[in-house]
């Protein structure tokens, strides 16, 4: 890739794994490595087109940040990581008979998601045409600008390419600056009053979702049209900390619930006491893996459904309308209300 700190891993996936690992556009998928005797996962999204069937996995390489680095500087071809199968509904129906117009605002990393929804949609709908608007600090840490060319060259008159820097003279007054509430309007009136977005795809950190978000509700724009892919948010421990912070809960602590969890058939059970975070860490106290990643709501990799008794979350950005009033939850956020709890893993 042409920026000087991110890279794309490519991920190799066993002939009878394919299926498992078939993805749509704009998903993610969690990956874990044992690094420096340390186990710690992530969750990258896939930078690639449905079409192109390559689990390529765009990812910032962050100063300090465990996975990104050892990604960068240590992974090797043939080398083995561990891969959850992709998750995520960052896209909207696609139908090659349509014509729509899509627009997508972008901040960073957030163009990985992106390029994949952009690239399957140019790929896809023949008669559609998309916008972006892609906000970075300069030039040399902005990802894909080549691959974003090479779709503009094959697709000329139907992707349009907007570079938005903070930190870096251009030539024009509108690609200055964040993408913010004032810029987005500006950005609204002079490319999408003629050529109205159909449906908006924004990714990037939350205050900027929000705030995108609200403005082109306010300009009119229904929600339901609005897609949106938030970076994981919060402070993500090291699963070594999670277990010190979960060890240090004392036994002696009040029980607070029985819980219960349905993997594959078969039921596990745990007690949580006051004080512990969330039900993935005091699983994992008492030596019972449940699937997660960001532990911050945001990646969906700890979903489950609730079958008896009643959690509070804490935060979510993963799950929908639809699937909170189906009882699904996100362990990783949730503490139990209830003395009992049963969470099953095997609904879908
Ligand atoms: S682990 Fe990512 S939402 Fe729970």
């Amino acid at each position: 890739m042409d920026c000087e700190d991110a890279v794309v891993l490519t991920l190799s996936i066993p002939d009878e794994l394919r299926e498992v690992f078939a993805y749509r556009e704009g998903q993610h998928l969690p990956v874990r490595a044992e690094i420096d005797g340390q186990e710690v996962r992530r969750t990258y999204s896939v930078c690639a087109s449905v079409a192109e069937n390559e689990l390529r996995l765009g990812i910032r390489v962050q100063a300090g940040g465990v996975f990104s680095n050892y990604a960068s500087d240590r992974l090797v071809v043939g080398d083995i990581i561990h891969a959850m199968p992709p998750a995520g509904r960052f896209r909207t129906s696609l139908c090659k008979e349509q014509s729509k117009s899509y627009a997508a605002f972008v901040a960073g990393s957030g163009i990985t998601p992106v390029l994949s929804i952009i690239r399957t949609i140019l790929e896809t709908e023949s008669l559609s045409e998309i916008q972006l608007f892609y906000g970075n600090r300069k030039r040399s840490t902005t990802m894909f600008v080549n691959e974003l060319y090479d779709l503009k060259n094959r697709f000329p008159d139907r992707l349009a390419l907007h570079f938005i820097m903070s930190r870096e003279a251009t030539d024009i007054d509108l690609y200055s600056g964040r993408l913010d509430r004032t810029s987005v309007q500006n950005l609204h009136d002079a490319f999408l009053k003629d050529c109205v977005p159909d449906e908006f795809f924004i990714c990037g950190p939350n205050p900027m979702i929000d705030e995108i978000s609200s403005t082109l509700v306010d300009l009119g724009f229904a929600k339901d049209r609005i897609h949106t892919e938030r970076y994981r948010v919060g402070d993500v421990r090291a699963p070594r900390e999670n277990r010190q912070a979960a060890e240090s809960v004392a036994t002696d602590e009040q029980e607070i619930a029985d819980v219960s969890v349905i993997t594959d058939g078969h039921r596990q059970k745990f007690k949580m006491y006051e004080g512990e975070l969330n039900i993935v860490d005091a699983a994992a106290r008492q030596s019972i893996e449940l699937p997660f990643s960001c532990k911050s709501g945001v990646c969906s990799t700890c979903r489950c459904k609730l079958v008896a008794g009643e959690v509070v979350m804490a935060q979510n950005y993963a799950l929908e309308q639809w699937e909170l009033d189906s009882g699904f939850i996100l362990p990783c956020q949730s503490i139990p209300v209830t003395e009992k709890v049963t969470l099953d893993y095997d609904q879908v």
